[in-house]
């Protein structure tokens, strides 16, 4: 197989700091494409700088961080022809050591139209 596929090909990651989103990102720079890292915390940043990525604050559930990153990657980069959205809340709280601002994270998160993130 060919591996560098993604050659030419711009790909964003949410997510990008996580268990999966930074596996996908080292598969994804792996396949030759110019790689753009985002994520709510700034862990993924080190990792961008190995994997010549570029790293941009991004929280998916905020529409204003979405136009600022997408107003910075069609600048930087031009089109844009893949996204992962690996951005998420892993793990399992019981319900009464739960809090309502960890309730209200878990249903914001989900994806509802492929670009932005909101409530249900
Ligand atoms: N790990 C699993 O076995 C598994 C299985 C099924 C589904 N999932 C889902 O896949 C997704 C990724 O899983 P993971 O194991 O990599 O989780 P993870 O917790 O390791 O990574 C999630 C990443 O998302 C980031 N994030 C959280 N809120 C964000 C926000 N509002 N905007 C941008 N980034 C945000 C976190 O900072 C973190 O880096 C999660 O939604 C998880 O629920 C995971």
């Amino acid at each position: 197989m060919n591996d560098a596929v993604l050659a030419g090909k711009t790909i964003l990651v949410t997510g990008a700091g996580g268990g999966i989103g930074s596996e996908i990102c080292r598969e994804v720079a792996r396949l030759g494409a110019r790689l753009v890292m985002t994520d709510v915390v700034t862990k993924a940043e080190a990792e961008a700088a190995d994997l010549a990525a570029t790293f941009m604050p991004l929280d998916v559930t905020r529409a204003d961080d979405w136009e600022r990153v997408a107003g910075r990657v069609e600048r930087e980069c031009g089109a844009l022809h893949g996204l992962v959205n690996s951005a998420g809340m892993a793990g399992v709280v019981a319900f009464l050591l739960s809090d309502a601002a960890r309730f209200v994270n878990g249903v914001e998160i989900p994806v509802d139209d492929g670009f932005t993130a909101k409530a249900q």
